[in-house]
C-alpha cells in the first residue's frame, strides 16, 4: 500500500492499492457515518454493490445511486436529483457521499457533496487513470451548463482518496494511454524521472504489472505537492495546466469527442514547439516531448487549416489574464516552469504549423 498526503485547508490521504473495499469501508466507520451514498456511473454496478456489502456488513446504511456516464451525468439536473435522494434519505452533516468512477462521477459527487448542508464528507474512488491521477485529487468539484464545462463548481477537498489498482485491469487500453498524458505532464512540469521511466520501457509504463503504479504513486505526489501549496489555484496549481491551453481549444473544436489526455498531448507540443521559437527550450527537448509521447500511442500534431478556430478557443481559456492568453511553458529544462504571456497571433499560428508539420515528418 503506498499513502501521499495531501497537505492544505483539509489535509488528506490518497491511498494506492489493491482490492480496497475493506479499507474504504473502515475509513468510513472511522468517520462516524451512519449513511453513506454511493454515486456511481453504469458500468460499475458490481464494484458498487460489493463495496455497498462491505459497508452494509460494518452497520453503514448504503444507498445506491446510478447516474448517467460520462459528462451526461455532470449536469443540473442529475445533481438535483442527486440532492432530492439525499434530502428523501435525511442525509444529515454527518452522513457522506462516495463518488465511484471516472473524473465525471468525481466532479459530480464532489460537487453535490460540497452543496449539501453547505458541505459533507466525499471519499473519491477514481475507477479510471486519468481520475486517478488528475480529477480526483486536489478538490475541484463541478457540474457543466449551457455556457460551458466545469464554471459551476466549488473546491471542495475529499475526506479520503482510495486508488484501487485491479480497477485498471478491466479498462480499455485507450483509457490507460489517455490517462497517460496527464501522468507524462507532472514529469515534464515537476518530476523527471517519471519521463526516464517511458524512456526506458513505454509498454512496461502501460501495465499495472509494470511502471504504472509507481507512475500513478509519481504523479500523484506531483499534484499532492503542487495542490497542498495552492488549492484555489492562486499560483502555483496553474502549472498542473500544461499542455491545457490549446489542449481545451482542441476539445472544443472537437466538440469534446477526443479524449482529454489526447488533447492534452497535442497541447504539451503546441506548447513545446511555442516555447522553442521563443527560446525558452531548445530542439532536443521538443523532441522529447515527442518521442516519449509517441511512445505509448499519443497524438503529436495535429490537422492543418483551422488555426483561426483553435485561436478562438484558446482565447476562451479561463486561465487567461488582461485578454492575454497565457501559457504555462518550461523554463529550459523539464522539471522547471515558467509562464509565456501574451504571444503575436503570428507568433501562435508559426507555433501551429510547427505542429502540424510534426505530424508530416
Ligand atoms: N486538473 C488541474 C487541476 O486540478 O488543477
Amino acid at each position: 500500500m503506498t499513502t501521499i498526503k495531501v497537505n492544505g485547508p483539509s489535509p488528506y490521504e490518497v491511498i494506492i492499492d489493491h482490492g480496497l473495499d475493506t479499507a474504504i469501508a473502515e475509513r468510513v466507520v472511522s468517520t462516524g457515518a451512519a449513511k453513506v451514498m454511493i454515486i456511481h456511473q453504469p458500468p460499475l454496478t458490481e464494484p458498487a454493490f460489493s463495496l455497498g456489502e462491505a459497508l452494509t456488513a460494518r452497520g453503514i446504511e448504503v444507498v445506491v445511486a446510478e447516474v448517467p456516464d460520462a459528462e451526461a451525468g455532470k449536469v443540473l439536473s442529475v445533481a438535483g436529483s442527486l440532492w432530492d435522494r439525499l434530502g428523501a434519505e435525511a442525509f444529515g452533516r454527518g452522513d457522506a457521499i462516495i463518488g465511484l468512477g471516472g473524473g465525471a462521477a468525481t466532479d459530480l459527487a464532489g460537487f453535490v457533496a460540497a452543496a449539501w448542508m453547505r458541505g459533507i464528507r466525499v471519499i473519491q474512488v477514481p475507477t479510471t487513470l486519468l481520475a486517478m491521477v488528475d480529477a480526483a485529487v486536489g478538490g475541484k468539484t463541478g457540474i457543466n451548463t449551457g455556457a460551458g464545462k466545469n464554471l459551476v463548481g466549488a473546491f471542495h477537498e475529499p475526506d479520503a482518496v482510495f486508488i484501487d489498482l485491479d480497477r485498471l485491469v478491466s479498462l480499455p487500453a485507450d483509457e490507460i494511454v489517455a490517462g497517460s498524458a496527464e501522468i507524462i505532464k507532472t514529469g515534464f512540469i515537476a518530476d523527471t524521472a517519471i519521463l526516464d521511466l517511458y524512456e526506458s520501457d513505454p509498454v512496461a509504463c502501460l501495465r499495472v504489472d509494470g511502471h504504472l503504479p509507481e507512475l500513478i504513486a509519481r504523479s500523484v505526489s506531483v499534484k499532492a505537492n503542487v495542490v497542498g501549496q495552492d488549492l484555489k489555484e492562486s499560483g502555483l496549481r496553474e502549472i498542473l495546466n500544461y499542455g491545457h491551453t490549446f489542449g481545451h481549444a482542441v476539445e472544443l473544436r472537437e466538440n469534446y469527442h477526443w479524449r482529454h489526455g489526447n488533447a492534452v498531448a497535442v497541447g504539451m507540443m503546441f506548447i513545446a514547439h511555442l516555447s522553442q521559437q521563443q527560446k525558452l527550450i531548445d530542439a532536443e527537448l521538443v523532441a522529447r516531448h515527442r518521442t516519449i509521447l509517441q511512445s505509448v500511442g499519443l497524438p503529436v500534431s495535429y490537422e492543418g487549416g483551422h488555426f483561426e478556430e483553435l485561436y478562438s478557443g484558446m482565447t476562451r481559456d479561463k486561465k487567461n489574464r488582461d485578454g492575454h492568453i497565457r501559457f504555462v511553458a518550461l523554463d529550459g529544462q523539464a522539471g522547471a516552469t515558467t509562464r509565456l504571456e501574451g504571444p503575436s497571433v503570428e507568433q501562435l499560428q508559426a507555433a501551429y504549423e510547427a505542429l502540424v508539420e510534426g505530424g508530416a515528418r
